[in-house]
This record gives C-alpha cells, sequence and structure tokens, in this order.
C-alpha cells in the first residue's frame, strides 16, 4: 500500500504548530511556536494577541516542518487542519493557512477535531494501540471520557459540567502565585508536599457517574486560601498543591477506570494537556493495576497542544474519505 504524507497545522489556543505526519502514526517533524512568554504577562491566554502571533509565525512554522522533515507540499497526499474547538480568531489563522496551501498545491484539505487529534496522539507513542478502547482526554478546554469505537467513531460518556480539569489547575496555580501556566507549576510544587494534608471534596453528580465537576474544588481551595489569609495563618503552598492534585488525581482516576471497565474492552488511554501530570500518571498507573487495565499515555511532547496528533487524525479521517469544501471554517465550540 502507498505510503501516505500529512501535512498538519494546529492554531487552536496558544501554539502555532505544523506537522508532517506518515501514515498517521510516524512522526517526521513536529514544529511547535509557543507563545507561553507573550501570555504570562497577563497570567493567561489574549484571545486578539493569540491570533496575531499565530499570523506572524505560522508561514516560518511551516516552512520548518516541511524542512524537518525533508520534504516539499508537492509531496503530501493531504493538508490537515484544526478547525474546532477553540479560540475563533485563533483557528481562522490556521485554517485560512491549510485552505490557501491545499487550494494553491492542489491537495485533499481535512478539517479535524482538536479532541480527536489529543486522542490520537496515543497511535503516534504506542504503534500497537487499536481501537476499541476508553480515552479521558483532559486539557485546558476539555475533559470528556470518550469511547472510541473505531477509528474517527466515538461516544461521549461523561463530560465536566463546569471547568475542565487543566482550567481548574491553571485557576488554582494563579491563586497561589504560581503563574500561567499553571498545570506544571502545580505538578512540580506538589511533589514536596504531603498529599493528605488537607481534605478537599470530590465532586460526584447525582445519576450521571461519568460526568465531573471542579468548581466546587477550586471554590475549596480559594475558600481555604482566603480563610488562612483572613486568620493570618501562614499556608503551605506544597501541601495544598499537592491536596488539591490529589482531589484531582481520584476524581478523574475513578470516573476512567470505572468506564474502562465497563465497556469491557481491558484498555484505557489518556490524552490532553493534563495527562502530562505525574500523579495523574502514578494514580491511573496504580488503579488499571489492580483493574487488569492496560494503560496508555502520549509522550508529554504530544500531551499538550501540537499538530502531529493533528496530523494522525487528519490521517484517519483521510482513509475514510472524509474531505473539507474550501469553504471549510472556524467552529469555536464544535462538538466531537
Ligand atoms: O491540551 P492542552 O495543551 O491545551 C488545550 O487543548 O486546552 O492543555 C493545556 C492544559 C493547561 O491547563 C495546563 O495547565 C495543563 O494542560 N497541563 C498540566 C500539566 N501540563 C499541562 N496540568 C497538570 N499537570 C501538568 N503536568
Ligand atoms: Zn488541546
Amino acid at each position: 500500500e502507498k505510503d501516505i504524507y500529512i501535512l498538519a497545522i494546529e492554531s487552536s489556543c496558544d501554539e502555532t504548530a505544523a506537522s508532517v505526519v506518515k501514515n498517521g502514526r510516524k512522526v517526521l517533524s513536529n514544529v511547535i511556536s509557543s507563545q507561553i512568554a507573550l501570555h504570562t504577562q497577563y497570567g493567561g491566554v489574549v484571545p486578539e494577541l493569540a491570533s496575531r502571533k499565530h499570523i506572524e509565525k505560522i508561514n516560518q512554522v511551516i516552512s520548518c516542518a516541511l524542512l524537518e522533515a525533508g520534504m516539499g507540499l508537492e509531496d503530501m497526499d493531504a493538508v490537515g487542519v484544526t478547525y474546532g474547538p477553540g479560540l475563533v480568531g485563533a483557528l481562522l489563522v490556521g485554517v485560512a493557512q491549510a485552505k490557501s496551501l491545499a487550494w494553491a498545491a492542489d491537495k485533499p484539505l481535512v478539517g479535524v477535531h482538536h479532541i480527536e487529534g489529543h486522542i490520537c496522539a496515543n497511535f503516534i507513542t504506542h504503534p500497537e494501540l487499536e481501537p476499541p478502547f476508553v480515552c479521558l482526554v483532559v486539557s485546558g478546554g476539555h475533559t470528556h471520557l470518550v469511547v472510541v469505537k473505531d477509528y474517527g467513531e466515538f461516544d461521549i460518556l461523561g463530560r465536566t459540567r463546569d471547568d475542565a480539569a487543566g482550567e481548574a489547575f491553571d485557576k488554582v496555580a494563579r491563586a497561589i502565585g504560581l503563574g500561567y501556566p499553571g498545570g506544571p507549576k502545580v505538578d512540580a510544587l506538589a511533589k514536596s508536599g504531603d498529599p493528605h494534608a488537607i481534605r478537599f471534596p470530590r465532586a460526584r453528580i447525582e445519576g450521571c457517574p461519568y460526568d465531573f465537576s471542579f468548581s466546587g474544588l477550586k471554590s475549596a481551595v480559594l475558600n481555604y486560601l482566603n480563610h488562612a489569609k483572613m486568620s493570618g495563618e501562614t499556608v503551605n503552598s506544597a501541601d495544598l498543591a499537592a491536596s488539591f492534585q490529589n482531589a484531582v488525581v481520584d476524581m478523574l482516576v475513578s470516573r476512567a477506570v470505572a468506564a474502562a471497565e465497563e465497556q469491557g474492552y481491558g484498555k484505557l488511554a489518556l490524552a490532553g494537556g493534563v495527562s502530562a501530570n505525574s500523579a495523574i500518571r502514578r494514580g491511573m498507573e496504580e488503579a488499571c493495576g489492580k483493574a487488569g487495565l492496560k494503560l496508555y499515555y502520549p509522550e508529554p511532547v504530544y500531551c499538550t497542544d501540537n499538530a502531529a496528533m493533528i496530523g494522525s487524525a487528519a490521517y484517519y479521517e483521510f482513509r475514510r474519505g472524509a474531505r473539507s469544501g474550501w469553504d471549510l471554517n472556524a467552529v469555536p465550540n464544535l462538538k466531537l
């Protein structure tokens, strides 16, 4: 069978990224221009600044991706691009660029769902992984428990009712004064703290065993900090970070493992930026070991936003015959 090469583009939030992926699993290049330094000054992503930065960087990032792969646009079988969900202005930059390149080079265009990309990151790290399996997608904008029935076929078992897991990490990090993006900083600080020092609530949603809620936990952390401030007590930030993280781990692990056991495929995968978290990985390893489930998660670089995962998803969509028209638009609240 002929090899399929995809040029993939990702610009849904604060990373401008491009990648060349062979047959959905082999990454020939993975270029990421991060805007973290830009947004750190504001404590979070400023959408308008993100769009402008994408415009500045995108051509260079795509050229680098092709150069590193040692290929030209003419060698590609298709151009894949994230068209949602995400920040509309940011998405539009990638979509417009992908359309122009595909049109100019007379290549098929494949619009990709960002979450499908996160899930497919597992195919890059684990060449042997095949559907069906259960996947927990935890990122800055999403918390979904998904059954991956086949390539490109998903059933959503549960989702967050309020904040995404990564959002909770980022807000708690900000409250402790760790800065943006908070997840990796909480992860690092928690290593020197006691996860049982403070008992924070673990929310459950009546009748929806696979749904999540993180806003109560976030409020409990903020209340704890306020209370300490008012009464002049000093807060041990490491204990706070570790105890918060422990509550998140409990909530994610219990639901993901229960869902994987119920589905009966014997496989659980993690995806999204938060799946880079060391305590979550440890908690999942332990629980999956006990439950006899095989656990998969992407290498850290494919957990957070990147274009290689979009190239993998685009390949499986392409193989299924999916083609986007020249009217492809950014869809900020695209559903899976
Ligand atoms: O997948 P991603 O790059 O972007 C979205 O699609 O949202 O995820 C970014 C999120 C941020 O909230 C960041 O704080 C979180 O992932 N994150 C982490 C860790 N690394 C990144 N959260 C907890 N622990 C980490 N080690
Ligand atoms: Zn993402």
